[in-house]
């Protein structure tokens, strides 16, 4: 039987289903990623890795994994993985596109909402008993409405982010390598430069992939163009963001706010400036956690694995 090794807990239907026909093996301890020690003797003889975004896949595991056919990578990014390292080692990559692309729109749109109107911070003022009468403006924010999105990377969450501001009557700038067409149509979005998009828009939305070409393309140049009363959203990688000219232009007042799903290194500590700051909301992470969609995800991590294992064609591969 051929083995597969599961980083994480997954759902039992899953794990159960793949048991059918192959040898399944998962990281037990649900509360921690598997150590690199680990992960490095399982994959021995393991044909199959179903991963998560936290485990770096690098040359390391491709040299001790002589068996190993295909890594299913539980997200639609896949910047965890050294995809050169697993093309000379022969191994297929896959991710989980598609599935997740109106559950992420969804968390990236709370994102605007919440830091727009300020939501965190009043929720919390409310449990720290801080609420003792109404005032007009007690923790007033800024509209949503009739406001400008800046979308940086439009690609399919992009533009599904896209369609739930037009549904707030948003002007919608995007800013990507190649111009969307059928989004343009769809939702009056504008190609614009990225300069302009930082010039024009109240809140920045990055949701670009990492990429070499992508990494800090979010600096002290970029915030300094930004509106003073714009805000910054990022449900993306945090690795496309200067982290500390971000901070920076927070401290300053150079821009309003930041609501972040990502961070440049994750998870943040506790004691990370950014948290202490009342117009950040941070969340850990979370953009396609709906139960849901996670379990849609790793039926199609699974079916990935099933499929390359049987020698069949993988149903979304990473090229
Ligand atoms: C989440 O960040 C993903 O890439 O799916
Ligand atoms: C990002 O915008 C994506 O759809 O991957």
């Amino acid at each position: 039987m051929k083995k597969i090794y599961i980083t994480r807990k997954i759902d039992d239907q899953v794990i159960d289903q793949l048991k059918e026909r192959f040898d399944v093996q998962v990281w037990n301890k649900e509360d921690t990623a598997v150590p690199k020690d680990e992960l490095l003797h399982q994959v021995k003889d393991s044909h199959a890795l179903l991963t998560m975004l936290s485990d770096k896949i690098d040359q390391e595991i491709f040299d001790a994994a002589p068996h190993l056919e295909v890594v299913a990578n539980l997200a639609v990014g896949y910047d965890n993985i050294d995809l050169d390292a697993a093309k000379k080692a022969g191994v297929i990559v896959t991710n989980t596109p598609d599935v997740l692309t109106d559950t992420t729109a969804d968390l990236t749109f709370s994102l605007i909402m919440a830091v727009g109107r300020r939501i965190t911070e009043a929720a919390e003022y409310v449990k720290q008993g801080k609420w003792t009468s109404w005032s007009p403006y007690l923790l007033a924010g800024t509209d949503i409405h009739h406001k400008t999105i800046g979308i940086i990377g439009m690609g399919s969450i992009g533009q599904a982010v896209a369609q739930r501001a037009k549904g707030f009557n948003m002007d919608v700038l995007y800013h990507t390598r190649s111009r969307k067409s059928e989004a343009e149509q769809r939702f009056n979005a504008k190609h614009v430069s990225l300069e302009e998009l930082l010039k024009e828009s109240d809140y920045v939305v990055m949701l670009a992939p990492f990429t070499e070409e992508t990494k800090q393309m979010m600096g002290k140049k970029e915030f300094a163009l930004m509106k003073k009363s714009a805000f910054f959203v990022n449900a993306g990688r945090g690795t496309t963001v200067d982290e500390q000219a971000l901070i920076e232009a927070l401290q300053t007042g150079e821009i309003a706010g930041a609501a972040l799903d990502v961070f440049e290194k994750e998870p943040i500590s506790a004691d990370h400036p950014l948290l202490s700051m009342k117009n950040v909301v941070a969340i850990p992470h979370i953009g396609s956690a709906s139960r849901e969609t996670r379990l849609t995800m790793m039926k199609l991590a699974s079916d990935n694995i099933a499929a390359v294992l049987q020698g069949k064609k993988a149903l979304t591969e990473v090229k």
